[in-house]
């Protein structure tokens, strides 16, 4: 495939993930992904959140009544599991589809679970839990900025001891992008806009970053939208820098939220990371 022709951005100068997961047409395909079982676009399979519950419950002791933050929830794969063992979990998403999803099934089971539509960026995280979740590689997405201020607001929002746990898009990602543009009537199906609509997909890489940009560009005629899609392919030591600047303890290294161990050549890692005992808090 063709490189792009258009000069490469600067690294995170656009930021257009809110308006991705929140857009009318889009969010209905992505919602259906979220729901296939044997999906991966948008969720992880199902049985590996069935597998991921049963070890995070495990792995930090989450007992009935413990309170649980699941930060870009989606329609709950993770939440309402968690909420079917007692555990009140609160979830927060921008997707207004996935939070009426999320809240049809947790009111229909009566479940111990509240469902927020907002960015967790923007948004007050609230404090008091034990744990806290942001789970399918989306802190990659972030630039180094947004994902300063989200850990700091995560520290704040858990109890002394509480845990943070997020899985990673790795370093050993990156060797395989390369850049690349295409271009397609109805671009992907039909996923990005009702059809028809024109689409270009622009992939921009940044080695000495270890950052991928995906861009669609997205022309229905009528209007033209951009979706930037940012991947930044992080080591365990850049991460463990990270939360450490935000006061979170060196974190557990996994190779995923099933508790896998760490593979160094693998796509992704997780990181099970606490807050210090000793920690005291200025005001939220
Ligand atoms: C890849 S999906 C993962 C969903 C869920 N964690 C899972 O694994 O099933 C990312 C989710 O994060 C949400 N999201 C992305 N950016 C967000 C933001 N700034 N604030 C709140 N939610 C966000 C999206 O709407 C989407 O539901």
């Amino acid at each position: 495939m063709p490189t792009p022709t258009a000069p490469r951005p600067e690294p995170f100068s656009a930021f257009t993930t809110p308006a991705f997961w929140d857009d009318p047409h889009i969010s209905a395909g992505m919602l259906a992904l979220h729901l296939d079982p044997d999906a991966e676009l948008a969720s992880r399979p199902h049985d590996v959140v069935d597998r991921s519950v049963d070890w995070l419950v495990r792995h930090l002791g989450l007992a009935t009544g413990a309170r649980v933050l699941d930060l870009g929830c989606g329609p709950g794969l993770y939440a309402h599991r968690l909420a079917r063992r007692g555990v009140r979990v609160t979830g927060i998403d921008v997707s207004r589809r996935s939070i009426a999803h999320a809240r049809a099934i947790a009111s229909a089971e009566g479940l111990p679970a509240e469902f927020r539509r907002a960015s967790y960026l923007d948004a007050s995280l609230g404090s008091g839990y034990d744990a806290a979740l942001l789970v399918y590689e989306d802190f990659c997405a972030l630039s180094p900025t947004q994902r300063a201020g989200l850990l700091r607001a995560v520290a704040r929002a858990l109890v002394p001891d509480g845990a943070f746990v997020m899985d990673v898009t790795a370093a050993a990602r990156f060797t395989s992008e390369q850049p690349f543009e295409e271009k397609d009537h109805d671009l992907d199906g039909g996923f990005w806009a009702p059809s028809p609509y024109e689409g270009q997909h622009e992939r921009w890489t940044y080695p000495e970053l270890r950052l991928v940009l995906d861009r669609y560009t997205i022309d229905d005629g009528a209007s033209e939208r951009q979706f930037w899609n940012w991947t930044h392919c992080l080591t365990p030591d850049e991460v463990t820098r990270e939360l450490e600047a935000a006061g979170l303890a060196p974190p557990e290294l996994f190779g995923d939220l099933t508790g896998a161990p760490y593979d160094p050549d693998g796509p992704t890692f997780a990181v099970v990371a606490r807050l210090p005992s000793g920690t005291t808090r200025g005001n939220p």
